[in-house]
């Protein structure tokens, strides 16, 4: 959850990171899902940190841009519910309930739904970090998924999966393989914190080099920049 403005500069590198975002300005004006997520971080930020009835009006304003642009989209993901490093694969129907917690470098495809169980308000899935979500996707219930899953196209997930780093898919979902999230996504968060402090432009130990070398180092420098300004 973003707590300071610190958290919110994380939120927003992680995410343009897990996005590929390799001009952020410039794609601020084309890519529509870019745009979304910057809004959601930013409605978070001033949903979580800045409480006072000052910025009351400028939060109502925020959510009901949230809202419009969510509704253009095919987007329903309310505030607080994914991690940093959050990756929507496409444009398409996505229905996330509020009560739902994700964790950090969440890759989610198009036609998903994340739900209560009928007849309750508040039992919802507990994802982990770094879970791949395919297209088609539902799940339900008080339901917990462990950190690197991958979840295969046209799952239903009804029940609990508690070990790390596996496959599963069908209906209802059960594991399928071994493999995990790793070849399927990569870890935005690892690649800020791996960053942090550091020369902008140190790309030696990202996993992906090629990728990162070209979207970290001008927005790194301004990260930094800021953070230290704000810390004194
Ligand atoms: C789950 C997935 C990642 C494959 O995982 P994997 O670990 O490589 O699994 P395998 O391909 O080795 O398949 C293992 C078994 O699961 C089955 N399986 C794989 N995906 C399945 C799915 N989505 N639903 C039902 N069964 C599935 C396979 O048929 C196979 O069954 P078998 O052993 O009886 O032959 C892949 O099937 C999938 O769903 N990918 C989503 C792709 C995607 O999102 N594309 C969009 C890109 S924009």
């Amino acid at each position: 959850m973003i707590r300071s403005r610190e958290d919110y500069c994380f939120y927003l590198e992680a995410d343009r990171i897990a996005l590929k975002i390799m001009r952020p300005w410039h794609e601020f004006f084309i890519n529509d899902i870019w745009r979304f997520q910057r809004l959601l971080r930013k409605l978070e930020y001033y949903i979580n940190c800045r409480q006072s009835l000052f910025w009351r009006p400028y939060i109502l304003y925020l959510n009901l841009k949230h809202i419009r642009l969510g509704r253009r989209l095919g987007f329903h993901i309310p505030p607080n519910v994914f991690g940093p490093g959050l990756s929507i694969a496409h444009l398409g129907p996505l229905i996330v309930n509020g009560n739902v917690r994700v964790g950090e470098n969440c890759r989610i495809h198009s036609c998903v739904h994340l739900a209560t169980q009928c007849g309750s308000d508040d039992a919802c899935p507990t994802i982990g970090d770094n879970v791949f979500i395919g297209p088609g996707v539902v799940m339900f219930g008080n339901i917990r998924i462990a950190n690197g899953v991958v979840v295969g196209a046209n799952s239903v997930v009804n029940t609990s999966f508690l070990e790390e780093g596996i496959t599963i898919a069908g209906v209802p979902a059960r594991k399928v393989s071994d493999k995990g999230f790793d070849r399927c996504y990569f870890k935005a968060t690892a690649v800020v914190r791996d960053h942090a402090g550091k020369v902008p432009g140190d790309v030696s130990r990202l996993q992906d080099g090629s990728m990162a070398k070209s979207v970290l180092p001008r927005s790194f420098e301004r990260l930094f920049r800021y953070i230290n300004r704000r810390s004194g």
